[in-house]
């Protein structure tokens, strides 16, 4: 289905990403990891072509979509919609306004300019909102819902776009605990419902074992981690983040893991609070 190989991204004597070879041949959800500086975001950039590929290629069902420019260019990042840690919504702009913007690269400059959206895209915003539980928020600003709610619409207008595939960097980096795993459960359920890849680069060991069925490890631009949480050891992990002994896993943890510890849920258990 998605191809990367060899991929490299170089920053004058820096390199970012070096050599990624994976495959992904069906819908999976993924979680890469690695610590601060690995590559992470740097490889999501390269996959939405929001940054250019230095050398190596992506190809995503058969077609080489490394070199695409202009229109092909803008189709390819409508079907792998990207999400970010600070949402990037219009704050004062309402919440069903900022959802339907996913709709942009559909129509034309006029309808843009007077901000005239089609009846049918109105009541599928609004049964997006509905499905990711902040449909009572549609008329309110961006700005004044929380976090957690900001992300939901971000997902939301990424939805709206009806991509293949769902890049988040960091999604819940900038969220408290609850607001986090309500979510992570949204992109996992995406991922269940619709069979759309979801792959995030997460910021925590605990959040890719409990959502993730694969987990990508990246080290100074190298992928030195492929395969189930299962198989990714303690030893592994360590590895992965180049720390020594002292190492812990609550150490890559944020305060989700003693929620999820009090609420006891099992790792796939996803779509009760959505
Ligand atoms: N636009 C850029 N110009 C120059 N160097 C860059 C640029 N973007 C990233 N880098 C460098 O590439 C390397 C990888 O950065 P990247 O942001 O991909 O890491 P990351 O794994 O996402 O880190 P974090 O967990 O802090 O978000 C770093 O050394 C970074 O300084
Ligand atoms: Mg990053």
């Amino acid at each position: 289905m998605l191809t990367l190989t060899s991929l490299t991204k170089s920053f004058g004597q820096n390199v970012a990403v070096d050599r990624a070879t994976l495959n992904f041949d069906r819908p999976a959800m993924i979680g890469i990891i690695g610590r601060s500086g690995a590559g992470k975001s740097t490889l999501l950039r390269m996959l939405n072509r929001l940054a250019d590929v230095t050398s190596g290629t992506i190809t995503f069902e058969g077609h080489d979509i490394t070199k695409l420019s202009g229109k092909a260019k803008r189709h390819w990042q409508s079907q792998c919609a990207m999400i970010f840690q600070q949402f990037n919504l219009v704050p004062r702009m309402d919440v069903v306004s900022n959802v339907l913007h996913g709709t942009l690269n559909r129509r034309s400059t006029l309808a843009t300019l007077f901000n005239l959206y089609p009846t049918a895209d109105i009541h599928r915003a609004i049964d997006i909102l509905d499905r990711l539980g902040i449909a009572d928020h549609a008329p309110k600003r961006a700005e004044a819902l929380s976090g957690g709610q900001q992300q939901r619409v971000a997902i939301a207008r990424a939805l709206m776009q009806e991509p293949k595939i769902i890049l988040a960097d960091e999604p819940i980096a900038s969220l408290d605990p609850m607001n986090a795993q309500v979510v992570m459960q949204s992109l996992r359920r995406i991922h269940e419902e619709d069979g759309r890849m979801v792959i995030a680069n997460l910021h925590t060991l605990d959040t890719a074992r409990r959502y993730c069925d694969r987990v990508i490890g990246m080290r100074d631009g190298k992928v030195v981690f492929d395969g189930t949480p299962e198989q990714l050891t303690t030893g592994m992990a360590r590895e992965i983040y180049g720390a020594g002994e002292e190492f812990s896993e609550a150490a890559t943890s944020t305060e989700i893991e003693t929620l999820e510890q009090t609420a006891a849920p099992q790792r796939h258990e996803v779509k009760a609070a959505v």
